[in-house]
């Protein structure tokens, strides 16, 4: 009788080490699905103002460290976008992921257009639709300028968005 009670009671402790090596990566999921939601979305300063010629956009590499459930990655690239100087200093940012399914866009200088290879959607460069599968424009990314040590920097507020979907849903 007692070496039954001495099974049932190492059962029960194996079963709550098993249910604790279980949990910890449920947890550290739930974690850091609910710490996501709660971060501000990510900045980058990636040029100075006086470096972009007017009316001629570049495109610039996002490079952040990348961060899932289970893993850290070290740094490295995580995305790009469009930036455009306008006449009158302002600027604006797109990200150059294809709203229809995710290729890079790129720019095509000589008829001022955006153009994705992939399935040959076609963008003005105000980001509107000329042509393509497309479901909807280019992704407007938020831009501000900020002086940094006397120099006036282009900050971007990069993210992530949802493709093949005429809405425009973030998904960082
Ligand atoms: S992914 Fe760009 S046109 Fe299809």
């Amino acid at each position: 009788m007692r070496r039954r009670k001495f099974l049932k009671y190492c059962t029960s402790v194996l079963s709550s080490i098993y249910a604790i090596i279980l949990a910890v990566p449920a947890l550290g999921f739930l974690f850091s699905t609910l710490k996501r939601g709660q971060q501000e979305k990510a900045t980058y300063e990636l040029a100075k103002l006086n470096d972009l010629e007017p009316g001629v956009p570049q495109r610039f590499t996002i490079i952040d460290r990348r961060v899932d459930a289970w893993t850290k990655y070290p740094s490295g690239p995580i995305g790009s976008v469009w930036i455009s100087k306008n006449e009158d200093e302002s600027i604006t940012a797109f990200s150059s992921t294809c709203p229809h399914l995710g290729c890079v866009v790129d720019y095509v200088p000589g008829d001022k257009v955006f153009f994705c290879p992939c399935h040959a959607a076609t963008f003005e460069s105000n980001g509107s639709i000329v042509s393509g599968p497309q479901p909807r424009g280019m992704d407007e990314l938020n831009a501000s300028i900020k002086t940094i040590r006397g120099e006036k920097w282009i900050v971007v507020e990069y993210e992530k968005f949802e493709t093949g979907i005429a809405e425009k849903v973030s998904i960082s």
